[in-house]
C-alpha cells in the first residue's frame, strides 16, 4: 500500500433531511469546492424505509437503528460523490465529530448541525464504505 495520499480519491457525502430542510445543501457543497474538490456526481431523493436501511445496514443492530432510518428517510436528502486529495480524511475532517455538539467550530457539524441523528451530513469513512454507499445511495 502507498503512503502517499491520492489526489483523485472519491468520496460520498450525504446532507441528510434536516440540513436540507434548513437551506444548507449550498453552503456545504460550497465547502468541499472552495477547498478545490470536485463534485462528480450529485442527486437528491428522499429515499424510502428499504433503501434508509440498505444504506445504513452496518448500524442495524445498534439501539438507534429505527430513529436513524425514521429520521434519514423522513425528507429530501441531497448526495454527492467528492473528489479530491486523500477526499475520504480530508472530508471526514471538514464534517466533524459525529455528535454535533462536540464538533469544532469551523467543520460543517461544528457551524450546521443541531444534534446526534440530525447531524447535518454522512461522509463515508472508508474506501471499502465509499463503494458500498455509493451504490446505496445511487442505485
Ligand atoms: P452518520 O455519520 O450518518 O453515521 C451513523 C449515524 O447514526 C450518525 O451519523 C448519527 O447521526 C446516528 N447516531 C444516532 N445515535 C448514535 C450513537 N449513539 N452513536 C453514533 N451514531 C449515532
Amino acid at each position: 500500500m502507498s503512503s502517499q495520499p491520492d489526489p483523485n480519491e472519491k468520496t460520498l457525502i450525504v446532507v441528510k433531511p434536516g440540513a436540507v430542510a434548513r437551506g444548507f445543501v449550498g453552503e456545504i457543497l460550497g465547502r468541499f469546492e472552495k477547498r478545490g474538490m470536485k463534485i462528480l456526481q450529485i442527486k437528491s431523493q428522499t429515499m424510502t424505509k428499504a433503501k434508509a436501511e440498505e444504506f445504513y445496514s452496518v448500524h442495524k443492530e445498534r439501539p438507534f437503528f429505527g430513529e436513524l432510518v425514521a429520521s434519514f428517510s423522513g425528507g429530501m436528502t441531497v448526495g454527492a460523490i467528492v473528489q479530491g486529495m486523500d477526499a475520504v480524511a480530508t472530508v471526514r475532517r471538514m464534517v466533524g465529530a459525529t455528535k454535533s455538539w462536540e464538533a469544532s467550530p469551523g467543520t460543517i457539524r461544528g457551524d450546521l448541525a443541531i444534534g446526534l441523528t440530525d447531524n447535518a451530513i454522512h461522509a463515508s469513512d472508508s474506501k471499502e464504505s465509499f463503494e458500498r454507499e455509493s451504490k446505496a445511495y445511487f442505485s
